[in-house]
């Protein structure tokens, strides 16, 4: 008998990849969303790249608890994946009520419909944001979490204890994983699904692209002073495919029962730091092209350096980014050209 995973939030831009990775392992995948944050085009591309027009879709708002209960009652759901958050810092800093009503309240549904069902693998979407500006690069998991400087980041800090928790209480009946996302970009091969900001692009690799396409006049690098080699900040982007697979190691581990612990921990990330200037000028080679760019101010609550030591994930999980950011930045460039009907 085939799995079945819940993926929520699984229409946008992360969820879509990973439904596509989750059905080409094997998995029955019920994909639930909201669309507060995104369309059906994701979904419909998923359907296509999977050739599976069988999906199940469930417009499902996770803050309704009856709701997310009547999911649980109609499927018998083996593992979720929790995606369905807000996820836009300065957004999160203007309307905290709203991030910590959205952001907690959807997971904390799921953990009592897992509860009440008997038990279940719970996948939760963490991010790298939780270490804040490390003392010590790369970051490992055990590298300490850093004050939140958002509410965004309050809320994936405090999932990750509620998760931690409800393990625990559990008596093993709820196994946990944590995967800390590092900056997740780029898009499918096919060109079929990739991320749809709505309005301005807060991400850089959306911002570039639009900017390339003509929908932006201008790219602002926020910032060219920072203590870093050529004064731009450092992060660890992640191919959004490699991203996804990640997901496919960690939901096996837990029905597997292979865990270590009953909640575990992996940093998804490359283990190399890139600047913004060497993105943009790697987005500018690959592409063939020319971006409008100015310096501009550091944006408030940025981190100058910030990448992943991935060695657990690639010992303990098996897991390893493969896709080169060069092939990568091509991906993203491809998603916007299919996004324009070029
Ligand atoms: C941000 C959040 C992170 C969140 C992630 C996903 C912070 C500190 N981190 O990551 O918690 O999980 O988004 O939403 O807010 N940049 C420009 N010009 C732009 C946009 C970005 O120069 O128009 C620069 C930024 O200053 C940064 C880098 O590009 O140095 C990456 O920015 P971004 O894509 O927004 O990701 P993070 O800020 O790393």
């Amino acid at each position: 008998m085939k799995k079945t995973v819940l993926v929520s939030g699984g229409a946008g831009f992360i969820g879509s990849h990973v439904t596509v990775e989750l059905i080409g392992a094997g998995y029955e995948v019920v994909v639930a969303d909201n669309l507060s944050n995104c369309d059906m085009t994701c979904f419909e591309g998923v359907k296509k790249i999977t050739g599976r027009d069988d999906i199940p879709f469930e417009k499902v708002d996770f803050c309704d608890a009856a709701a997310t209960e009547a999911l649980f009652a109609k499927y018998k759901i083996d593992a979720v994946i929790h995606f369905a958050a807000f996820k836009a810092v300065g957004e999160s800093v203007e309307k905290p009520v709203l991030y910590y009503k959205n952001n907690l309240g959807s997971f904390l549904n799921v953990l009592e419909a897992a509860e009440r069902q008997g038990g279940c693998n719970v996948l939760f979407s963490s991010s790298a944001t939780v270490y804040g500006q490390p003392e010590k690069l790369p970051v490992t998991e055990e590298s300490p979490r850093q004050p939140a400087t958002s509410p965004y980041g309050a809320t994936k800090q405090m999932c990750e204890d509620i998760l931690q928790d409800t393990v625990k209480a559990s008596g093993g009946k709820i196994k946990g994983i944590l995967l800390r996302y590092f900056n997740p970009i780029g898009a499918h091969p096919s060109a079929l699904i990739g991320e749809l900001p709505r309005g301005v692009p807060n991400n850089l690799v959306p911002f570039i692209t639009q900017t390339a396409i003509g929908k932006r006049a201008c790219l602002s690098i926020f910032g060219d002073d920072y203590p870093t080699p050529d004064g731009t900040c450092l992060r660890d982007y992640i191919d959004i495919v490699d991203l996804a697979k990640a997901h496919v190691y960690a939901v096996t581990r837990m029905m597997e029962g292979k865990m270590d612990e009953p909640c575990e921990i992996f940093n998804v990330g490359t283990g190399r730091p890139v600047s913004v200037m060497e993105l943009v000028t790697a987005f500018e080679r690959v592409n063939g092209l020319k971006l409008n760019y100015k310096i501009a101010p550091r944006r408030p609550g940025d981190v100058t350096a910030v990448w992943a030591d991935p060695t657990r994930a690639n010992t303990v999980l098996g897991w390893k980014a493969e896709r080169t950011v060069e092939e990568t930045l091509r991906s993203a460039w491809e998603w916007e050209k299919h996004l324009a009907g070029k």
